[in-house]
């Protein structure tokens, strides 16, 4: 019960890293307001959890819903931010839109919860954020992405600084874990690319929702950890592109 008495903001925890982080939390007993734009969603995600969530919608690309959403959560301990949502292309066919709308997604909208949340955590509390491994681990059609995540690192560093000694703000940045992100592939076609990925990583697998939520519940307690970018990744940044 490690998290006793404590209450956690969970934004994105409707599905993914973010439901295994807000269940994780629960069961080490903090209360936790958990948040995404589906109230359907979030109402079947808290079902599973038992006592202990409550659900706050929040679109964070939408500054009244940011700012409707932090009037309504009660005071945090802690605040994580798993959500976002993302698009591959190649830089010559990946639109300045569709990037504007990852920046939107993952960037802006951590940034501006953020903001508004600041007022409502507590004193030695922290924020943790999402980046992903190609931020220094590029791939193909992903620069995009890449450089979404390498924002979010630069802003965890920057913050940790600046809200420093009040709060310590962290990151967690996965490899490729089996989660909701990937429903909308093909099944065939979604099994091969974690096979295809798990090969080429250390572990010879991709990684759990749960073994991430381990990362995000380690530097939310760690009192000692601040700007840091935790790899949660099966070894992603040192893998071989031969096969074995
Ligand atoms: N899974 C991986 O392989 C992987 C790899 C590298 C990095 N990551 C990063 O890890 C984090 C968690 O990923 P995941 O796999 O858990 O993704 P996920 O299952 O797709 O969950 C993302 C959540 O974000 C919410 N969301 C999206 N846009 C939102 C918005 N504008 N406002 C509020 N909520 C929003 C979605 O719920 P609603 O639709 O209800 O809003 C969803 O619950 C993300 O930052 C992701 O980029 C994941």
């Amino acid at each position: 019960m490690k998290f006793k008495g404590q209450t956690v903001a969970v934004v994105g925890g409707g599905s993914g890293i973010g439901k295994a982080i807000a269940h994780a939390l629960v069961l080490a007993g903090a209360k936790v307001v958990v948040s995404s734009r589906d109230s359907a969603k979030l109402d079947a995600a808290i079902s599973e959890f038992g006592d202990g969530g409550v659900a706050a919608p929040i679109d964070m690309t939408a500054p009244e819903s940011v700012a409707a959403w932090a009037e309504e959560i009660p005071q945090i301990d802690h605040l994580v931010i798993s959500a976002s949502s993302a698009a591959h292309g190649s830089f010559e066919e990946l639109s300045n839109a569709d990037l504007r709308h990852m920046f939107d997604a993952k960037f802006f909208g951590p940034y501006a919860t953020a903001r508004a949340a600041v007022k409502k955590l507590a004193e030695g509390g922290s924020i943790t954020f999402f980046s992903g491994v190609l931020s220094r681990r590029p791939g193909l059609n992903c620069s995009g992405l890449g450089a979404v995540n390498g924002a979010v690192e630069a802003l965890t560093r920057g913050l940790a600084l600046e809200l420093g000694p009040r709060l310590r703000v962290n990151c967690v940045s996965p490899g490729m874990v089996r989660s909701e992100a990937y429903a909308g592939m093909e099944p065939s076609a979604r099994e091969a690319m974690y096979e295809a990925t798990g090969e080429s990583l250390p572990t010879a697998r991709v990684g759990e929702v749960e073994e991430a939520a381990e990362a995000a519940l380690f530097l939310m307690s760690n009192a000692y950890t601040t700007g840091v970018v935790l790899d949660v990744d099966g070894g992603h940044m040192i893998r071989q592109y031969a096969k074995r």
